[in-house]
């Protein structure tokens, strides 16, 4: 893996904040007065409760043995020490494919600008300057989760990975799926931070979206994280899922609140590597007794639960969003790194305004699913009868990476243009996932 906090700040971004008398600068993850400040200025960004002693003491410990690259933005005359007017946090991190490979992408978080700094293009400033360092660095890709869709277009990302929660009304709900031969215990939330990340990364072959999970993640999963006075860590339970062989094939994490009959059960998180795994965990939760709702946020937009009860209505799907973005760097890498569903020829025209991605590409998927992908010099032109040709934005190929979104559906709204006959068509039959593309957490 780079050392992300080693590359130099970018200096076209830096020039256009100095212009404005900001100072663009990394953070010395090192300095525990420096990085309280940045997480301090974090909070405030996205209208959180300040954070206590306590939780900047643990995330200042974390920062300090990584090797993240944390950036701010201060008036100047700078003082590192003081709190930046803008944050962003990057680092390097695994994003499963269809196929099951993980590719290294660059994680972007913590996006803010203080209110008395705003549409200033210091948040324009700040994401050119990390898809620039991410290309220095070598990443294919980048990746964020968003708080609104509406930003992050404009620099190339595209929603790839979607969630959806559910309200599941478990009263007089039966259970009709299989019944594994397994068996679910209860295990303390210490026990199943070792336990647990063998888990999830065996369970992430199949769920193209998902990222890894670092320790810190765990940590606040399992309620082991110092809290924040927004989030409710009290009271978790957990249990494990070991299959006939005893072998760990997956877990459910989950709190109460209310009390008896009108106690909703959280659902804080759930990961099975098995079909056998799912079933068991899902029936030891929808017959939970002394409760009636279960609340479970971002799962996948399909879950195959509502197949195994007796009352389908009683899993409602309460919204359903854009969960996962990407930003295309490197056309051959990022389509290389798939399987595909079937073989095809595709020309594929990509327009990206930062000029990243921006050319004309050939990917060639072989009968076996793989693929490899040519990049066309602007002056040739690629004759196959069979191909099929396709222009379309840096964007919407980040949609249709995963599997998630229809080309059918993007031709239709005149988002992709320059097609042969039934390109849309081709595109879905090769692009398409067997498992719908899902990311269960936030970074
Ligand atoms: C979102 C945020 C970082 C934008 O910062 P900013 O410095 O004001 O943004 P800029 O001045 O660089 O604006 C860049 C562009 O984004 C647009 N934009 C900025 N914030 C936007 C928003 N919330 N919704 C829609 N568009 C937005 C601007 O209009 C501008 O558009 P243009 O390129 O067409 O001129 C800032 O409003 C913020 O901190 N929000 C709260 C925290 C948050 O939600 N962060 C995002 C985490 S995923």
């Amino acid at each position: 893996m780079t050392e992300v906090n080693r590359i130099p700040i970018d200096p076209h971004s830096h020039a256009a904040l100095a212009a404005n008398d900001l100072e663009l600068g990394l953070v010395d993850t090192s300095n525990t007065a420096a990085i309280s400040a940045w997480l301090r200025s974090d909070a405030r960004g996205f209208h959180s409760p300040e954070p206590s002693a306590e939780y900047l003491a643990d995330r200042a410990g974390e920062f300090a043995q990584s090797n993240d690259r944390v950036t701010g933005v201060w008036d100047r005359p700078a003082d590192e020490d003081a709190e930046p007017v803008a944050t962003i946090w990057s680092w390097e991190m695994g994003l499963t494919v269809p196929g099951g490979e993980s590719i290294d992408a660059w994680a972007i978080s913590s996006v803010t600008v203080a209110p008395t700094h705003r549409r200033r293009g210091i948040a324009r400033a700040l994401l050119t300057a990390e898809l620039r360092t991410a290309r220095l660095a070598g990443s294919a890709l980048a990746m964020l989760t968003v708080t609104e869709a509406t930003i992050y277009g404009r620099y190339g990302f595209g929603p790839a990975a979607w969630q959806a929660p559910y309200t599941i009304d478990t009263k007089g709900l039966r259970w009709i799926g299989p019944v594994p031969d397994g068996r679910v215990k209860f295990v303390s939330p210490s026990d199943l931070f070792t336990i647990a990340p063998d888990v999830f990364n065996r369970a992430r072959t199949r769920a193209p979206g998902e990222t890894d999970r670092r320790g810190d993640t765990w940590k606040r999963i399992l309620g082991l994280a110092p809290s924040v006075p927004s989030e409710d860590t009290h009271d978790i339970r957990a249990v494990l899922y070991r299959d006939a062989e005893q072998r760990v094939q997956g877990y459910a994490v989950y709190r109460f609140e209310g009390h008896e009959e009108n106690s909703v059960l959280h659902l804080i998180d759930v990961c099975s590597v098995t079909d056998d795994a799912y079933s068991a965990l899902w029936r030891f939760l929808v017959e939970m007794d002394l409760t009636n709702t279960i609340s479970a946020p971002r799962r996948n937009v399909i879950e195959p639960v509502i197949w195994q009860v007796n009352n389908p209505r009683a899993i409602r799907k309460t919204d359903q969003r854009d969960q996962l973005w990407l930003r295309i760097l490197d056309v051959p890498r990022v389509l290389s790194a798939r399987t595909y569903a079937a073989p095809g020829i595709f020309v594929i025209t990509l327009h990206d305004e930062l000029e990243f991605a921006h050319g004309q590409y050939v990917l060639e998927i072989s009968p076996t699913g793989h693929a490899s992908v040519t990049v066309l010099s602007p002056s040739s032109v690629h004759q196959q009868a069979d191909a099929v040709t396709v222009t379309l934005t840096v964007n919407d190929l980040a949609s249709l990476y995963l599997g998630g979104a229809s080309a059918v559906a993007l031709a239709g709204s005149g988002r992709l243009t320059g097609m042969t006959p039934d390109a849309a068509q081709a595109l879905d039959r090769s692009f398409a996932s067997p498992h719908s593309p899902h990311l269960s957490t936030w970074f």
